[in-house]
């Protein structure tokens, strides 16, 4: 764990939850795909003066005195997000994803305005019109989904619900779904039903970053993402767009949907957006891909059946009925064993939410602490095992070894 001097470690409580959480990390091998592992620069940046600071407001125009630093930190990020996914906007102060999509439809839409998005069945996100969530309760959501047999989103037949539906905003973008999007046969249908193009880029941030999934920026008008998952940033949301819509953006953000922004964050998400420049994250973006398709092939070679036949990104979705297990019961068997995971939703799933009949695999953190194609293939093979084979105490105990063994010589934070 990144180094907190002894002296200040007085709190017992807090910190002893905090080394057990961080022994957690170093023990399991995480396959959950919206987590990742920061690096300690990021951690750093984190805990340090700036969340002392009020800075409502952007760089140049705050209602509080000595801004001066934390505008640089702004400009910084705002200037490096710019830069890393070629756009001319930036707002980087959402607190979360949620909170970016919120700013975005604030931005772009009327309450009661109705919007075309992923069924969060088929692999959408809460914020994409759960009725509990503000999304659902404020705007009038309508879905697509993927198809039945291809289990892939059907370009044709969300043109033809578009075409019906005539949204004000088309949403493009998901929590759990392993292909790669058509953001011009997005931008295309949104052009034809008269709507405004939203991509909600949370999970292939970073894979959009490395250059392994294609951009949306040059299509959509407003692109939000999360920085903590493939981006490996601090825990936040981001808006980016390349035109005036900024503005709007801007203040459904501040005052509209926060107060003043975590400027320690934001020092977080500037030193994320630089390391995401670099080189080297191409390299781990494009084997967190490789990583991804390894998963996949070892599971189906062992008997488990891949929805969609496979991935192109950094997570797959595992039909575990094709073992005879509930997701639930998948994601238990697991994580006993040191590998932490997800039930989730399969397309079309027969089981409730809490059961599921599937679990959702991402490689983006296991990559981060260094496995290649080879570990995660020995990795899938365990995994097999686990939900395929009777579960005995003594195939449970070589399991674990074997997980210790992979983590031990991958650690995080060495
Ligand atoms: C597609 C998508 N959008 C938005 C979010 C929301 O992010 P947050 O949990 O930071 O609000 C997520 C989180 O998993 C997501 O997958």
């Amino acid at each position: 764990m990144p180094e907190v001097s002894n002296e200040i470690r007085s709190d017992r409580e807090v910190w002893t939850a905090v080394e057990a959480e961080a022994a957690r990390q170093e023990r399991q091998l995480e396959l959950i795909a919206s987590e990742n592992h920061t690096s300690r620069e990021v951690m750093a940046a984190m805990g340090t003066v700036l969340t002392n600071k009020y800075a409502e407001g952007y760089p140049g125009r705050r209602y509080y005195g000595g801004c001066e630093h934390v505008d640089t930190v702004e400009d910084l990020a705002r200037d490096r997000a710019k830069a890393l996914f070629n756009c001319s906007r930036a707002n980087v102060q959402p607190h979360s994803g949620t909170q970016a999509n919120m700013g975005a439809l604030m931005a772009i839409a009327e309450p009661g305005d109705s919007v075309l998005a992923m069924s969060l069945d088929h692999g959408g996100h809460l914020s994409h019109g759960h009725p509990k969530n503000f999304s659902g309760a404020f705007y009038d959501f309508h879905h697509y989904g993927v198809e039945q047999d291809s289990e892939r989103i059907d370009m044709d037949r969300v043109r033809e619900q578009a075409l019906a539906l005539r949204p004000r905003v088309l949403l493009a973008g998901a929590s759990a779904y392993p292909r790669t999007l058509d953001f011009p046969a997005f931008a295309e249908i949104a052009r034809e039903a008269d709507a405004h193009l939203m991509v909600d880029m949370a999970h292939i941030a970073g894979l959009v970053a490395g250059g392994v999934h294609p951009s949306p920026l040059p299509h959509a008008l407003v692109t939000t993402l999360t920085t903590h998952k493939t981006l490996r940033g601090p825990r936040g949301g981001m808006i980016l767009a390349d035109s005036d819509i900024i503005k709007k953006v801007n203040s459904a953000v501040f005052p509209g949907g926060q107060g003043g922004p975590l400027m320690h964050v934001i020092a977080a998400k500037a030193v994320a957006l630089k390391e995401a420049a670099q080189p080297e994250f191409a390299s781990y973006a494009r084997s967190t891909v490789e990583n991804a398709q390894a998963l996949a092939e070892a599971l189906a070679a062992g008997g488990l059946r891949i929805i969609s036949g496979g991935t192109d990104n950094h997570l797959l979705l595992v039909d575990v009925d094709s073992a005879g297990l509930s997701g639930r019961e998948a994601e238990d068997r697991l994580h006993a064993v040191d590998i932490t995971c997800n039930k989730n939703l399969i397309p079309f799933d027969q089981r409730p939410p809490m059961e599921a009949s599937g679990v959702r695999l991402g490689t983006a953190a296991i990559t981060a602490r260094g496995l290649g194609v080879a570990e995660v293939t020995q990795l899938g093979a365990l995994i097999v095992e686990m939900l395929r084979e009777e579960q005995t105490e003594a195939r449970c105990e070589r399991v674990r070894g074997a997980v210790a063994e992979l983590a031990n010589a991958f650690p995080i934070y060495a």
